[in-house]
């Protein structure tokens, strides 16, 4: 038995844009998807996911070639729980040679599905580097991002970056631009993150966007404005001094990165990713205090962070009409990682 887990994440600045080759940075934090995986010896694959913060289903199927499983639980979910699962365990496949692998998968996660804390990324990551193990091949974290990279491009039909699984799979902050891929020193920021209960459709999410980007100069521009924050933002993170902390990290660093989150927020509501309640949770925590705010991943519903080195911004959203759950995130310096191996 392997047991592996990985982090989440959320975006500092930039997503939608680095779909488009603009930079973002991002942090690992520190809720995590956990993966246990025990080979089997008639090449099934069986994925039992109690634990995605939705009703718990067990499914069998023989991996993409056997279509989907006819279980009664909306599609989404069961997506959620085998395209990725059965993307990873290809490339776990074509990473130790071994074609006929089969595996009984386990996935227990602390992080919403869609919300844009990376659930899908952390499990395809921790579900990699778990079955690559049990079959006695050691990646190391940069290989197993590229390959959940793959796992995420085949899963997503094209429509990911690299950047969700590069943060859960190294940890720590890290700024993504194309192909470039580096870890930050840059000081822990005091993260809070607010969760309406829901989640975005990422496909579709990203489809309009692009549309808007076709048919309008100004939208192309606000991309491309999106790029210019994530590089100002870049320049104040990288002169920061990194053992500053949380509470150490003085309020001239924090009002500008705040401003820089603000900016970015509006930049993404105008291109229609942000929500009703994604927009009262935002507010709710500028409201009191924190110095940004703005939804983190691919929007529509899911969540928002923001920057608060106080209880405020956390007290205020837990009392938020449309608020599920406020917590703070803490940096995750650890990326994917063995938990257990027997
Ligand atoms: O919602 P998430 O965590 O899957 O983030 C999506 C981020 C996008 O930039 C919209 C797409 C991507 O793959 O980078």
């Amino acid at each position: 038995m392997t047991c592996c887990s990985a982090p989440g994440k959320v975006y500092v600045l930039g997503e939608h844009a680095v779909v488009y080759g603009e930079p973002a940075v991002l942090c690992a934090v520190d809720r995590r998807a956990r993966v246990t995986v025990d080979p089997r010896d008639d090449g099934r694959v069986r994925v039992d996911a109690t634990d995605l913060s939705i009703d718990g289903f067990t499914v069998t199927w023989d991996g993409a070639e056997g279509g989907p499983p006819d279980v009664d639980v909306p599609t989404p979910l069961v997506e959620a729980a085998t395209g990725y699962i059965d993307a990873a365990v290809s490339q776990a496949r074509e990473a130790a040679d071994a074609p006929d692998a089969g595996f009984d998968v386990t996935v227990e996660s602390e992080i919403p599905v869609g919300a844009g804390l990376g659930s899908s990324a952390a499990v395809t990551v921790a579900a990699i580097d778990a079955a690559t193990r049990s079959l006695g091949v050691e990646l190391d974290a940069r290989d197993v991002a590229e390959r959940a990279y793959r796992a995420e491009h085949e899963v997503q039909e094209g429509q990911a970056s690299r950047a969700d699984t590069f943060t859960s799979a190294v940890g720590g902050a890290v700024r993504v631009e194309g192909t470039d891929r580096r870890e930050l020193d840059a000081p822990d920021l005091p993260l809070v993150v607010g969760y309406d209960g829901g989640a975005g459709d990422t496909g579709e999410l990203v489809s309009g966007v692009r549309d808007l980007r076709d048919r309008y100069g100004f939208a192309a521009d606000a991309v491309t404005a999106i790029g210019d924050v994530v590089r100002e933002g870049t320049e104040l993170l990288t002169a920061a001094d990194p053992d500053a902390g949380a509470d150490g990290a003085d309020g001239a660093f924090l009002d500008e990165l705040g401003e820089l989150m603000d900016f970015d927020h509006g930049l993404l509501s105008a291109l229609g990713v942000s929500s009703r309640s994604l927009d009262a949770m935002v507010w709710a925590a500028r409201d009191a205090g924190a110095r940004g705010a703005k939804l983190t991943g691919a929007g529509g519903g899911g969540c928002i962070v923001a920057l608060d080195p106080t209880a405020e911004t956390r007290t205020a959203l837990s009392f938020t009409p449309g608020c599920e759950d406020a917590f703070r995130a803490e940096l995750a310096t650890d990326g994917v990682r063995v938990e257990e191996a027997a």
